[in-house]
């Protein structure tokens, strides 16, 4: 479906978006460890989620919907169909998490995946969760579909070699599945919804954040410095003790799907309200990037639902400033950045992006994707090595913007076009359905 687009007068509003994308994954895929049942409440009602809800519902847990309420019941032990096989559709974190779960399971299924899917990297699972006893056979180029054999798995400790949430969380929930114990290390902390849904639903998982300390400098007492107690930023032990019960979670509004919005108030310099938002520490840094480049974040009504911090935000847009992003900033962004891209098209200057190698194998290599489109409206954009250098402040054009099949690429240039000079398309605007089919109804709400 190719969308037309045309600029906007004006740019504001408020609005509540669907759930988190991230947090209903981890509540559905957790039913199949889960002595009771699971009630999800705010369910995103998307293709990612729904693939989520397919896979547990092939593997024997009774799924009941009304509304945005969803009913998980598991079943006393896990089996599969016939065929085995398990479509993950285009959802990494499915297949992903997936995999863990069968892996430290006592049945064997293959995972497949759309185009896409089929071609981003699983090596990534298949090395920790080979190394903890799995059985696992996948392509020379360890791709989907990939067979496995679910087995007892052994005690395992991880650092991870890759700043991966979905890594982390494949390993501790085949340690979970599998009853045994995992000590998986982060040395860049990533988002804690696996971590925090256990404790939600669960007990018996014990996790350390390490913060640096203050200590009296031993080459000159009179002086103290920060030392961090440890080489790395964060423990998770799971033992063979650790449970899931059940119980009910309220999903907060989205965050990633909010941010395209918040964007288009940062370009506009108008306001834009987002109510009962996920406000989880380890997926803000998209706010505090906008409060870095000049813009007005005020957020009320903080509370914590089901684990996850929540509240209202609202962001005022200004005269935006450049803000260079790397490190621990850009894993925060992971999902930001190609609207964190757009933002930097029309701020005067020119915005590096680096560290940022992770984006190649998302849905699409988001890097080529954000640099064709930008270049399409005008924009001058370098692709470095691990990201990007995008020169804004210079005219936008409107443009015929692709979306690679990326529901994050056809989000961040719909916005994009909002702004730019003359009218857009996008050629296959449906792809967001994958995380977010009211993107559109939404962003009516907004423009004028
Ligand atoms: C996700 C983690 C991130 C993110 C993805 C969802 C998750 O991927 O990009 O959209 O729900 O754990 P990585 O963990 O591979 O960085």
């Amino acid at each position: 479906m190719k969308k037309e687009l045309n600029p906007v007068k004006k740019f504001g509003g408020a609005i509540e978006v669907p759930g988190d994308k991230s947090i209903a994954h981890r509540a559905v895929l957790l039913s199949l460890l889960s002595k009771d049942k699971i009630e999800i409440i705010n369910f995103p009602d998307n293709q990612d989620c729904n693939s989520s809800l397919k896979s547990v519902e092939a593997l024997g847990v009774i799924v009941e919907r009304s509304e945005n309420l969803v009913s998980l019941t598991p079943p006393e032990n896990l089996t599969i169909s016939d065929d085995g096989i398990i479509d993950c559709g285009n959802s990494g974190t499915t297949a992903r998490l997936l995999a863990g779960i069968i892996a430290g399971s006592d049945i064997s299924a293959t995972i497949s995946g759309d185009d896409s899917l089929s071609k981003r990297p699983m090596k990534r699972i298949i090395a920790p969760l080979t190394e903890m006893g799995a059985e696992i056979f996948a392509d020379e180029n360890n791709t989907l579909p990939m067979k496995i054999n679910g087995k007892k798995l052994l005690p395992f400790e991880y650092r991870l070699p890759v700043a991966s949430a979905q890594v982390k969380s494949s390993v501790m929930l085949a340690g979970l599945a599998s009853s045994c114990s995992v000590r998986v290390i982060e040395d860049i902390i990533t988002r804690d919804h696996t971590e925090l849904m256990i404790e939600h639903l669960g007990e018996g998982l014990d996790v350390r954040v390490i913060k640096a300390e203050m200590v009296v400098d031993k080459d000159d007492p009179r002086k103290k410095k920060m030392i961090m107690p440890e080489d790395f930023k964060k423990e998770i032990k799971i033992s063979s003790q650790t449970k899931i019960n059940g119980g009910r979670v309220d999903i907060p509004g989205d965050i990633s799907t909010a941010a395209f919005f918040l964007a288009g108030a940062a370009i506009s310099k108008h306001t834009v309200t987002v109510a009962h938002l996920g406000l989880n520490p380890t997926r803000t840094a998209f706010l505090t990037y906008l409060k870095t480049i000049g813009c007005k974040v005020e957020i009320t009504d903080k509370e914590t639902v089901s684990g996850e911090l929540r509240g209202t935000v609202t962001v005022t847009g200004a005269d935006l400033k450049v803000k260079k992003i790397s490190g621990d900033t850009t894993v925060g962004l992971i999902d930001e950045i190609p609207i964190v891209a757009v933002i930097a098209a029309f701020t005067n200057g020119t915005t590096v992006i680096r560290d940022a190698s992770e984006l190649k194998v998302k849905e699409s290599d988001r890097l080529e994707a954000v640099a064709e489109n930008l270049r399409l409206a005008g924009i001058k954009c370098g692709l470095l090595e691990d990201g990007l250098a995008i020169e804004g402040g210079t005219e936008f054009s409107g443009a015929d913007f692709k979306s690679y099949g990326d529901h994050r690429i056809a989000m961040a240039f719909s916005i994009a076009a909002m702004f730019a000079v003359g009218p857009s398309t996008i050629d296959d605007a449906s792809v967001v359905d994958i995380s977010c089919p009211e993107f559109y109804e939404l962003l009516d709400k907004v423009r004028n």
